[in-house]
């Protein structure tokens, strides 16, 4: 595992942004699999804030990490919608370069196992990004998830159910209970670099937990440490080394 401590957030997405075109120069045809949530944003706006972007992404395919199960990329609450906004327009990446479970395939679990198919058979994710989740999570790998486990329906935990119905309520309501995920299997078999971001103080203490355990499925993020090569960039609000 390599540790890289950066100074700032921002200073963490120019060292992910890195990453990422450094994947892309070694391969221009790579799949890239990339996160949602909050950690990733800064990534996101330096990948798109180049004028060369579309360009350097011409050959690449998109790997989506989670979504919802059952929810449609045009409705508010899709992880894909969210990504599509975010990076994916940027970038000029359409859905014939972007690798998901359909959220609505009418067999999803046969779905989830054609994705692995699909990236195996292209040889491979040459670059995931990964965001740890407050309770250790790695997509919706929940605490409990099997090191081989593969791309997957699952169900939340009660603590993500909870909160997504906290955020969802103030939006009109919306309670997802299952989830569509890569499996942890499928992330450390097929991926040639992790690289796991981690930022803000709320992060300091499962970061800590992270560094200190042995990989266990208790804390699914620790399983990334069996990974073939695993960057994990931190900043110091997260190391705790700052307020
Ligand atoms: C999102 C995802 C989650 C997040 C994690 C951290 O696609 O897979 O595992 O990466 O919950 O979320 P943020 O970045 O919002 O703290």
């Amino acid at each position: 595992m390599e540790l890289m401590i950066e100074s700032s957030y921002d200073a963490l997405s120019e060292s992910a942004a890195r990453l990422v075109e450094t994947a892309l120069a070694r391969k221009s045809d790579a799949l890239i699999c990339l996160p949602t949530g909050h950690t990733p944003l800064g990534l996101f706006r330096k990948l798109t804030e180049s004028p060369k972007a579309p360009e350097r992404w011409r050959g690449a395919t998109v790997v989506a990490l989670d979504e919802y199960l059952g929810v449609r990329p045009e409705q508010p609450h899709s992880l894909i919608g969210w990504l599509r906004r975010e990076l994916l327009d940027g970038l000029e990446i359409g859905n014939d370069r972007l690798l998901r479970v359909d959220p609505v395939h009418p067999e999803p679990s046969a779905a989830c196992a054609a994705l692995d198919r699909e990236i195996e058979e292209r040889g491979g994710i040459e670059l995931t990004v990964l965001g740890l989740g407050p309770n250790g999570h790695i997509g919706f790998n929940e605490p409990g998830t099997a090191a081989d486990s593969a791309t997957r329906v699952v169900r939340l935990a009660e603590a993500s159910i909870a909160s997504n119905a906290a955020y969802w309520k103030a939006r009109g309501g919306y309670e997802p209970e299952y989830g569509l995920t890569l499996g942890m299997g499928t992330i450390l078999r097929h991926s040639k670099t992790i690289a796991l971001l981690v930022s803000g103080a709320h992060k300091a203490d499962i970061f800590q937990q992270f560094l200190r355990q042995s990989p266990s499925p208790a804390i699914p993020a620790t399983l990334l440490k069996q990974a073939s090569r695993l960057i994990v960039l931190a900043d110091e609000a997260a190391a705790g080394k700052s307020e």
